[in-house]
């Protein structure tokens, strides 16, 4: 059966993505967020995203008025009854996430379908806070979640094969690709690109190259749309180091171990493109290599 209602629990960067990406498709979502001021910023930027891609003619301005329509957000819970999915996009806190999901237990009804977009939390663990371990999957997207084609969808040992395959079924009504994988930490996508982002800052500490000469080699040389330096101001310095954590506590492989230069650049507060300042400078027109982190000064020499 389509899903007809859906709700997002917050409107962070993944959440105000997968939201307008449900109301686009069709579907009434409803977005929750903490506070008003937070609801309001991610209701924003899904404007903004919506108002460039009529801009750029990628959508009609009909569209972006009816996604608006069928777009709803609030503060409060009570709200989301009457969802036939809830997709959970809040912190990646395991007592965050039980909290709420204990919350939403309470006002939806048993049919109602829980999943989580967590990229490192275990689903499993998450399912088994809730009533409905039967009724719980993993929908990971990617950011950003409008124009990433592909959602990973998630299994647990607990997961019916009947709500397995609505869930597989929802990917392809939002216009997504779905993957199947099983609740391994990463899944694919991070299990593979992870220790390939982590390695691209330990060939930085190792003066292998330059932040640019990393960015530009993985572009050209392998045809990557960003650099792996590029991408992780874009995924964030902090989400990366409490992904490789988690890794690394499930698999203990050194692969998996964040390098010391991500560590200090987190606890500097260099978080990327969100600080404003990660591998990149974010303060002018384009973003400029921070070479300090490296020792290397403009120019390419130590
Ligand atoms: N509305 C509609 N369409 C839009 C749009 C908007 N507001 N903004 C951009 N687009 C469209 C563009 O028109 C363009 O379409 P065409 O290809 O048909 O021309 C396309 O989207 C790309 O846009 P741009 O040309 O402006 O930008 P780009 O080519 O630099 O691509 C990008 C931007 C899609 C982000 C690309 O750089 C990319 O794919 N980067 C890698 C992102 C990535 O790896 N994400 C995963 C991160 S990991 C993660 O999320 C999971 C985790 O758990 C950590």
């Amino acid at each position: 059966m389509a899903i007809r209602k859906v709700g997002v629990l917050g409107c962070g960067l993944m959440g105000s993505g997968i939201a307008q990406t449900c109301a686009q498709s069709g579907i009434d979502t409803v977005v929750l967020e903490v506070s008003q001021p937070l609801l309001d910023k991610g209701l924003a930027a899904i404007d903004k995203f919506l108002k460039a891609g009529v801009e750029r003619g990628k959508l009609a301005a009909s569209d972006r008025e009816g996604t608006l329509a069928r777009l709803k957000g609030t503060t409060q819970h009570a709200d989301l009854s009457g969802c036939d999915l809830i997709i959970e996009a809040v912190i990646e806190n395991l007592d965050r996430k039980r909290e709420i999901f204990a919350k939403l237990d309470a006002v939806c009804g048993p049919a109602t379908i829980f999943a989580s977009n967590t990229s490192s939390l275990s689903i499993t663990e998450l399912a088994a806070a809730t009533k409905r371990p039967q009724r719980f999957i993993g929908l990971h997207f990617f950011n950003p979640v409008p124009l990433m084609k592909l959602v990973e969808v998630v299994r647990t040992i607990m997961t019916d094969d009947a709500v397995f395959q609505e869930a597989l079924a929802f990917a392809a009504q939002i216009h997504k690709t779905a993957i199947r994988t099983s609740d391994r930490t990463g899944f694919i996508v991070n299990r593979l690109l992870v220790p390939y982002l982590l390695d691209s800052v330990r060939a930085l500490e190792e003066g292998v190259g330059s932040i640019q000469d990393i960015d530009e080699a993985m572009k050209l040389g392998c045809g990557y749309p960003m650099g792996p330096l590029t991408l992780l101001d874009f995924v964030g310095l902090d989400t990366t180091y409490f992904i490789a954590n988690v890794f690394f506590e499930e698999f203990r492989e050194p692969r998996f171990a964040p390098p010391p230069l991500l560590k200090r650049m987190v606890m500097a507060g260099y978080h990327g493109r969100k600080s404003g300042r990660g591998f990149y400078i974010y303060s002018g027109d384009r973003p400029v290599p921070d070479n300090a982190l490296s020792g290397l000064r403009e120019g390419g020499s130590r």
